[in-house]
């Protein structure tokens, strides 16, 4: 007998989710993520001239300047998911924000997304952003391409920056282009796939490589197209690649253990479509996804998604929002109600968007992979499952320790209620965590960086009405805890009340001042297990 599970998959659906690839592009501020993805959107025909594409990031010029930053809220609004078709493959793009400050909303958008293309500026190599994005990728094993950007300067040399992206990033590489010079002297990559030359030609319009094929790298037409010196630069390097490094295995790529490398300069336009055509021939389509209780096929015909992302609405008399839904299975469809698996009754959305390109438009239905627009008057938060009636929650929207953490001081007695209220929204929409002290009912807002507590005290006054100053505390962890021996848990929880607090689900946190007293803690209670993240 056929599971319920396993009912026929209809042949509309299984093309629809072939014909899908949702990633993102991560690097570390200033790399050339804004400067790829406007080139990938000229390809996919999404946008027509260059500049189209804003940056989403705040520079330290102005970082406290309000109205930049609710500037910038509005342009990734904007650019959150941007869709596009290329050679009949529908690309979901996913944004993340640029500025270190908002790295929690990066971590989550990855969790959305099925694989990732990783800048690196060919002159500053591995940054620390980048080491921290892959990290995450990691948790998953999502796949990853790597570009190494900017070879129209003059950086460092190509296998320094390929042993420094395996031993930062901890990921085997793979190049599939070799870059033949560099900054001034650069005259193209040598593409190892496909055994084509890539003239380099600097120019923002040029909308396609021109390729020559070189199928035997002895062949005279080298010498006379890079000169004699380049190409018995180059025939060594090659056959110094083909020796060291073993050949390309798309499978280790989809369980993402090696990551191929292309080598290119995006404000150029060059060594872009190279990538983009391999992009999409390996890159993985939508994948399962796991629940608390089971994996999910996207090809079940029930729609299944997860929220991973809220954006406020910026007007403060319309408390709207926009939640960001990850199809994982089956259909979705507009109109029709659906199972919010945490919250007390189905919901249905009659306002449902999607984002192509710089565009949103309403749409009617929409298939494992996409992205839609759900418009929300404070029912989801992030995190949330949305289900064709069963009742499952989807894994993997981890919190992580905060680094800067503050204690919420109430300004106005008579407004605590909208403070609470708004306290709770914000944290919903995943701006910062807040944990609550166990004793004292101190609240504590931890967050990645400074800027979301003028985030959170702008917001809460603006929209809510409430005044807050934070008080500064000297707090080195946030740890989540857990035990396989109940008692021994309740006997450290009571222990160290002085130290526990709660984080938004009501789980156990225990708040470490220092790491050497972490460590002492860790020492004195072997049985109790230390988290840096909420998942485990
Ligand atoms: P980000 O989103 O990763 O933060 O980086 P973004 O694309 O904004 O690029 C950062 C800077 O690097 C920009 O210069 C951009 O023009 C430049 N850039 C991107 N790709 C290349 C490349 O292949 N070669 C060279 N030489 N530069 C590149 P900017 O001066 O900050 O801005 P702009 O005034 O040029 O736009």
């Amino acid at each position: 007998m056929q599971a319920e599970n396993e009912a026929p998959v209809s042949m509309s659906l299984s093309q629809e989710i072939k014909k899908r690839r949702t990633f993102a592009i991560i690097a570390h501020p200033d790399a050339g993520k804004t400067t790829l993805t406007e080139k990938l959107l000229l390809f996919g025909g999404a946008i027509q001239t260059a500049g189209a594409v804003k940056s989403n990031k705040i520079d330290t010029a102005t970082k406290s300047d309000w109205m930049e930053i609710e500037k910038q809220r509005g342009i990734s609004v904007a650019t959150s998911v941007m869709g596009f078709e290329y050679q009949g493959v529908k690309i979901n793009l996913l944004d993340t924000p640029g500025h270190q400050d908002f790295a929690e909303d990066t971590y989550r958008t990855l969790t959305a997304v099925d694989s990732v293309i990783m800048v690196i500026d060919c002159v500053k190599g591995v940054e620390i952003q980048t080491e921290k994005l892959m990290e995450v990728c990691r948790m998953r094993n999502t796949p990853v391409i790597c570009f190494i950007n900017k070879l129209d300067r003059e950086g460092r040399d190509p296998y320094d920056l390929l042993d420094e992206v395996e031993e930062k990033l901890n990921i085997k590489v793979r190049p599939l282009s070799w870059p033949i010079g560099m900054g001034k002297g650069f005259k193209g990559v040598y593409n190892l796939y496909e055994k084509k030359l890539n003239l380099f030609t600097p120019s923002q319009r040029k909308l396609s490589d021109d390729r020559i094929i070189i199928e035997d790298l002895a062949d005279k037409k080298l010498d006379e197209l890079i000169g004699t010196s380049n190409a018995n630069q180059l025939r060594d390097d090659v056959e110094l690649i083909e020796g060291v490094y073993p050949e390309f295995d798309v499978n280790e790529y989809l369980d993402g253990k090696v990551a191929p490398v292309f080598f290119g300069s995006a404000v150029n336009n060059f060594g872009v479509n190279e990538m983009l055509d391999t992009f999409i021939r390996i890159a993985p389509t939508p994948k399962s996804r796991f629940t608390e209780e089971r994996e999910v096929k996207p090809e079940e015909p029930k729609f299944s998604g997860f929220v991973f992302k809220i954006h406020a609405n910026m007007d403060p008399n319309h408390r709207n929002r926009i939640a960001f839904l990850r199809i994982c299975s089956g259909k979705f469809e507009r109109n029709k109600p659906y199972n919010h698996v945490r919250g007390p009754k189905p919901l249905r959305f009659s306002n449902v968007t999607q984002f192509m390109a710089q565009d949103r438009e309403i749409i009617d239905e929409a298939f494992p992979g996409d992205i839609v627009g759900l418009y929300d008057t404070g029912n989801l938060k992030i995190g949330d499952t949305l289900t064709e009636g069963e009742n499952m929650t989807f894994k993997g929207i981890p919190s992580f320790s905060p680094e800067i953490f503050k204690e919420v001081i109430n300004k106005d007695a008579m407004k605590t209620k909208q403070l609470e209220k708004g306290l709770r929204q914000l944290m919903e929409e995943g701006v910062a965590q807040y944990f609550s002290y166990e004793i004292g009912n101190r609240k504590v807002v931890g967050t990645v960086g400074q800027l979301q507590f003028e985030v959170i005290q702008f917001r809460l006054k603006n929209e809510y009405n409430a005044s807050v100053e934070f008080a500064p505390m000297n707090l080195y962890k946030a740890c989540w805890i857990s035990s396989t021996d109940k008692k021994q848990l309740d006997e450290f929880v009571r222990s160290k009340s002085r130290h526990i607090a709660r984080d938004k689900d009501d789980k156990l946190v225990f708040m470490a001042e220092s790491r050497a007293w972490l460590q002492m803690v860790q020492d004195n209670y072997p049985e109790i297990e230390f988290h840096f993240t909420s998942e485990f």
